[in-house]
């Protein structure tokens, strides 16, 4: 047979075309970065026109890269503005520029860290990285975790480990505490997990919306007395509705005298643990068997980066170990963590280097700083708008997030849509106790002062302006 041909549309591009293309992905990175400031904080007019344009199949021959980034610009402009200064809803990180070099750098080397003989020092850069979270959540050294795409497969993660650690494999009698203020992935990863609705015990939470542990101890009780297997229970380390930080060393308590495992939802609060007030608000998490934490919140990482952290790592690979044949040379580096032992996952991003080069970069005084000021903002913004007497505030943020209904009926979806029109900042709403209520989530490193303070004014203008019920 004749030798083959190589194909004359190669997909390597030499190197000055190479940077080429690269140099038009920094400008357009760049031009995209500077607009922030200036952009609306949320902008889907006319979005669904643009999304209808990439209907299409794909092209047989390719594009020149300024043809397919000018496509790329309205697409990224009509959205929600996440990375802007003026996001204030849901959970938000801004997400710093650092990691998308660490990532252009990491898919561009594109080695596998899946396991650490097939590149050693990179798993062993990845494994630094958790070992630092661990060590900032005051875990002993011991600890070990994994890095995740988001908190809520920490969640389902921690789940499994722990089903695999207190449960016989017929685990269909566990139950599971969690709060009614517990983030909805807990619920989903449940389910994933096998377990039935009727598993997931939910536990009443007090006035300042944290989980009440005198209830939470009598429906172990009751349980286990009932011929069920209590297995796990959730605390909330900052919940997304408005931050609160459940009674962690009561529950933790709890748990142990009833032999459950202690998991942490440390998704949005745990890296508050990074400055004094919040390591106060946080005491008592380092004692948690399991915490799970997002960098692509709390250290305003991209979207995509979670982490989960176990007191013992055992547990981890007990829960998701395993042997494949077609591995069998490249195990040469047991001892040290193979992630795929640790983690459903096998092939996957070298996410740590997201981690580790912003790390390096900026150091983590930068990061504390950021934390501060975030709690600082919050509690500002929470001073200015306590004495509004159109205003409910639900309480004092415990963390950064500050919730308030309006007062004296509930007009809040109109409040929160006047607010949102001026295009400064984007709040968003729950319901908290069948109320609308609305919240500042205040967590971006591109938010300052001047942000909260426009939100603020937007908030009390409008609500002066909220036609008399
Ligand atoms: C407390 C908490 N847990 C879990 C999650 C889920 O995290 P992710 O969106 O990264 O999957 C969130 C998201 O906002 C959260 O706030």
């Amino acid at each position: 047979m004749p030798e083959p041909r190589p194909p004359d549309r190669p997909l390597e591009p030499v190197s000055a075309e190479l940077r080429r293309l690269i140099d038009a992905c920094a400008a357009f990175v760049v031009e995209q970065i500077d607009l922030l400031p200036t952009l609306p904080s949320w902008d889907v007019a006319d979005a669904e026109r643009v999304a209808a344009g990439f209907v299409e199949p794909p092209p047989e021959d390719g594009h020149a890269i300024a043809t397919i980034l000018e496509r790329l610009r309205p697409a990224v402009a009509k959205s929600f503005n996440t990375a802007g200064p003026g996001y204030l809803a849901f959970i938000p990180g801004g997400g710093v520029p650092a990691a998308a070099l660490a990532d252009f750098v990491a898919c561009a080397v594109n080695r596998f860290v899946g396991v650490v003989a097939a590149a050693p020092a990179l798993a062993r850069i990845e494994a630094q990285v958790i070992a630092w979270l661990a060590s900032l959540m005051g875990y002993p050294p011991e600890a070990g975790g994994i890095l995740t795409t988001g908190g809520s497969l920490s969640n389902l993660t921690a789940l499994v480990a722990a089903r695999a650690d207190r449960l016989p494999e017929d685990f269909l009698k566990g139950t599971l505490y969690i709060s009614e203020e517990t983030h909805l992935s807990v619920i989903k990863a449940a389910r994933i997990a096998g377990f039935p609705e009727r598993a997931v015990r939910v536990v009443p939470v007090d006035r300042r919306c944290r989980m009440r542990p005198d209830v939470l101890e009598g429906m172990i009780r009751d349980d286990g007395s009932g011929g069920l297997a209590p297995f796990l229970v959730v605390a909330n380390a900052g919940t997304t509705n408005t931050g609160a930080v459940d009674p962690l060393p009561e529950i933790h308590a709890i748990a142990r005298r009833h032999g459950l495992w202690a998991h942490a939802d440390a998704a949005y609060g745990g890296f508050f643990r990074l400055v004094p007030a919040g390591a106060e608000r946080l005491a008592g998490i380092e004692a948690y068997d399991s915490i799970t934490l997002d960098p692509h919140k709390g250290l305003f990482l991209p979207y995509g980066t979670g982490c989960l952290l176990v007191r013992d790592p055992e547990t981890l690979r007990r829960a998701h170990g395993g042997r494949a044949g077609y591995l069998q040379d490249v195990r040469i580096g047991e001892g040290a963590a193979n992630f795929t032992d640790l983690s459903p996952e096998l092939s996957r991003d070298f996410r740590g280097l997201r981690l580790w080069l912003p790390i390096q970069l900026h150091g983590l005084r930068a990061f504390r700083q950021q934390i501060q000021e975030k709690l600082d903002l919050a509690r500002g913004a929470y001073d200015d708008l306590k004495d509004e007497p159109l205003l409910e505030m639900l309480d004092e943020p415990q963390l950064s997030i500050v919730a308030f209904a309006v007062r004296p009926d509930d007009r809040g979806a109109e409040l929160l849509r006047r607010v949102n029109a001026k295009g400064r900042v984007f709040l968003s709403s729950t319901t908290l106790g069948g109320r609308y209520v609305l919240r500042i989530c205040v967590l971006s490193f591109r938010t300052h002062a001047d942000r909260v303070r426009d939100a603020v004014t937007a908030i009390k203008d409008e609500v002066r302006r909220l036609p008399q019920g």
